[in-house]
């Protein structure tokens, strides 16, 4: 089935914040340890202006993933500059849904005007590395054992495309 990509909308926040949460207690690509609620969900859906896109996969009306190009930082010295955020819903990873939503997004960014995006990921997360690779970003360094989820010591790789 192919996933139609599209603009998110308030709406899909319930569809994003179940997403997440499950990657939040059965990963640790993400280092959020607690699920999210869906007040601060909605809030952080709010903080993404037109500069700062998120996009949903959907199939048959439902959304089976999500990725965001959120402000990597509030001073305004940053304001080309932003974060990715890439997740699919379990049962639904290796079908080629992440690599649809990382082009559809790397184009809405430039559309946007960014200058560059910054990914932070987990070090064992090769999945993740590799697909960021293949779309242009290159490693910038390794903050070693900044993290640690489920009892063991994390790397975090920090990743960077310049438009
Ligand atoms: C990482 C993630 C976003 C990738 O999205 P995806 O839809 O599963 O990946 P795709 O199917 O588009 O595949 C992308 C590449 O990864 C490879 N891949 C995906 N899942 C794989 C698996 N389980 N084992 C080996 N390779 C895999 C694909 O073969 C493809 O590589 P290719 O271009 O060489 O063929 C997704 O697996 C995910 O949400 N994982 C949990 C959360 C996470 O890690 N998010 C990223 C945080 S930085």
């Amino acid at each position: 089935m192919i996933p139609e990509i599209r603009k998110a909308i308030l709406s899909d926040v319930p569809a994003i914040t179940e997403i997440y949460n499950e990657a939040i207690l059965t990963t640790d690509a993400s280092f959020d340890v607690e699920p999210k609620t869906l007040e601060s969900q909605n809030k952080w859906f709010g903080e993404h202006g037109s500069k700062n896109p998120i996009l949903v996969a959907e199939i048959d009306d439902k959304v089976v993933g999500w990725v965001s190009l959120s402000r990597w930082s509030d001073r305004c010295a940053y304001s080309d500059t932003a974060e990715i955020s890439l997740y699919i819903k379990d049962g639904f990873r290796n079908r080629g849904i992440g690599k649809k939503l990382m082009r559809a997004i790397l184009a809405e960014g430039e559309k946007v005007g960014l200058h560059t995006v910054i990914s932070r990921i987990t070090g064992n997360n090769n999945i993740s590395i590799r697909l960021h690779e293949e779309f242009g970003f290159e490693n910038i360094g390794v903050m070693r054992e900044v993290g640690k989820k489920f009892g063991k010591l994390l790397d975090v790789c920090m990743m960077q495309k310049i438009y």
